[in-house]
């Protein structure tokens, strides 16, 4: 069982602004739920209770959000509105929650060497909020904590499909099929943001992983990579080279809700999905 998912929230969400300079990018509500409520409640069916979350000091709000507010919640007792916390009041009760900052915004890899003090010697999840999925049956983390039960000692990383011209966006990986297996694959090569010519496959990372804990030692020496941040694809490629790294193709629908485009369509498709459900 995984029972820590780690969250690495200090990047700058450059990309949305000005709404980002004093609001984290993670606290942006698709309707009315910010994505880091998505992604906690998305940890919390794969079987976590542990959230730990790697911050900066531009990011209070959203230890906030994760804390009682006594104030609102006196206001609409009793009121039509209370039903409107009890999503966030049932993450409040079932889970805790563990903060530390990153200083420096040295990358996701540094991020996650970051988190190392919350999450311990055990096999973790590392879940991007910008990555909201989206799928009728299990969750994506779900699907890669029911996989881990059987692979234990592999890292495994969500992959999907992208365009050719993409490919700089991600981490793309190059893999080979894994006997009765039809959707996991062992990862041989990984390259970070490459240029189409330069890219192994068109199968990229996605914002979800399952870690063991000796991706810390590797992080601990992995050298400032593409644009000059310590990179988690760097350091997983050390392991896929002892073949401990799968990658999976998930069930569900992804939206990139780090930039605009993929923020409107979430909001469009969750606003729609309401709708029908109403019906
Ligand atoms: P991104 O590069 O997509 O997020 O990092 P960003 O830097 O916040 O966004 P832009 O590009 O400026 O708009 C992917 C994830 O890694 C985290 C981010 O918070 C995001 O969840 N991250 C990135 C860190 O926690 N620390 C870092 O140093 C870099």
């Amino acid at each position: 069982m995984i029972n820590t998912c780690l969250f690495p929230v200090a990047g700058y969400g450059s990309r949305f602004l000005p709404a980002t300079k004093s609001i984290p990018k993670e606290m942006l509500p698709i309707l009315t739920k910010p994505l880091i409520q998505y992604a906690v409640e998305e940890a919390m069916k794969a079987g976590c209770t542990a959230m730990a979350m790697v911050t900066s000091k531009y990011k209070k709000a959203i230890e906030d959000h994760f804390d009682t507010h006594t104030d609102i919640e006196q206001s609409i007792a009793g009121s039509s509105k209370e039903v409107l916390l009890e999503g966030i009041g049932r993450v409040i009760k079932s889970c805790t929650f563990t903060y530390t900052r990153q200083l420096e915004m040295k990358g996701l890899g540094h991020a996650i060497l970051t988190g190392e003090p919350l999450v311990g010697n055990a096999p973790f999840a590392v879940l991007l909020p910008d990555d909201l999925c989206s799928n009728a049956g299990d969750t994506v983390l779900q699907q890669m904590t029911a996989l881990h039960v059987r692979y234990p000692s592999h890292c495994i990383v969500a992959v999907e499909e992208i365009p050719p011209e993409e490919t700089h966006k991600y981490g793309v990986v190059a893999v080979e099929p894994l006997v009765s297996e039809s959707a996991l694959f062992v990862v041989t090569e990984m390259v970070e943001k490459p240029e189409p010519q330069d890219a192994p496959s068109n199968l990229a990372i996605i914002g979800r992983y399952i870690l063991t804990p000796e991706i810390f030692a590797i992080l601990r020496e992995t050298k400032p990579g593409k644009g000059g941040e310590i990179q988690i694809t760097d350091a997983l490629k050390q392991l896929a080279q002892q073949g401990k790294v799968l990658a999976y193709r998930f069930k569900g629908r992804r939206f990139d809700c780090g930039s605009v485009d993929g923020f409107v369509e979430a909001t469009n498709f969750f606003y729609t999905q309401g709708k029908q459900n109403e019906i």
